[in-house]
C-alpha cells in the first residue's frame, strides 16, 4: 500500500525549515502532500495561490511531493486524500503543548490518521514564516532562511 502523508501549514511563505521537514518526510512516505491551509485569521502576506505556486516551483524536481490547498478539518482532508499520516515538525519544547493538543483532537476525530512528528533540524529551530517577514521588512538578510525564489517573491511584494 502506498504510504501517503499530509504536511499542513500556512506556508506564508515556505522556508528552508519547512523544506527540511518535507525532505525528511519523503524518506519515510511514498508521497507527501503539502497542504496549504485557507487560514485568513493569520492575515497572510501571500495569497493561497501565490503560496501554492512558490511551493510547486521549489518542489518541481520531486514527483513524490504534491501541493494542494484545504479548508475545514485537517483530518477530513487527510482522509479525503487517503493519507495515513499527518506530518508535523517540532522546533522546540514550546511547540509540544500545542502539537500534543492538535494530535489528540485529531485522533479523537479520526483514528484512521496518525500524527507523525519530526524534530526540526537544530539550524532551523528558531525559524518561522513570521520571523522571515519581520527580518525582511527590516531589511535584514534572509538568504539562508528561504529559497531564492521566495526572496524574489518578497522583493516583488515589497517593490524592492
Ligand atoms: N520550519 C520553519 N518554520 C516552521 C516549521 C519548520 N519546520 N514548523 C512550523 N513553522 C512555523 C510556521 O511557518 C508558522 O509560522 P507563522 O506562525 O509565522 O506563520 C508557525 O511555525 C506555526 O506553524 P504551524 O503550527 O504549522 O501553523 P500554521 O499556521 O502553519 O498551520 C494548521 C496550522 C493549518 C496546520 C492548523 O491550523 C490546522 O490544522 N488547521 C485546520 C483546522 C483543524 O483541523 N484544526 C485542528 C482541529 S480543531
Amino acid at each position: 500500500m502506498k504510504k501517503i502523508a499530509v504536511y499542513p501549514g500556512s506556508f506564508d511563505p515556505i522556508t528552508f525549515g519547512h523544506l527540511d521537514i518535507i525532505n525528511r518526510a519523503l524518506k519515510i512516505f511514498d508521497e507527501v502532500i503539502i497542504a496549504v491551509a485557507h487560514n485568513e485569521q493569520k492575515k497572510p502576506l501571500f495569497t493561497v495561490e501565490e503560496r501554492v505556486d512558490m511551493i510547486k516551483s521549489v518542489m518541481k524536481d520531486n514527483t513524490r511531493a504534491t501541493v494542494d490547498t484545504f479548508d475545514g478539518l485537517l483530518v477530513d482532508y487527510a482522509r479525503s486524500c487517503k493519507a495515513q499520516a499527518i506530518v508535523r515538525g517540532l522546533r522546540a519544547i514550546s511547540d509540544f503543548e500545542y502539537e500534543l493538543q492538535m494530535a489528540q483532537i485529531n485522533r479523537g476525530i479520526s483514528r484512521e490518521v496518525e500524527t507523525v512528528f519530526l524534530m526540526t533540524s537544530v539550524f532551523y529551530s528558531f525559524l518561522s514564516s513570521s520571523i522571515v517577514k519581520e527580518v525582511y521588512s527590516l531589511k535584514g538578510p534572509i538568504d539562508g532562511l528561504v529559497p531564492p525564489l521566495v526572496k524574489k517573491a518578497l522583493d516583488a511584494k515589497f517593490n524592492r
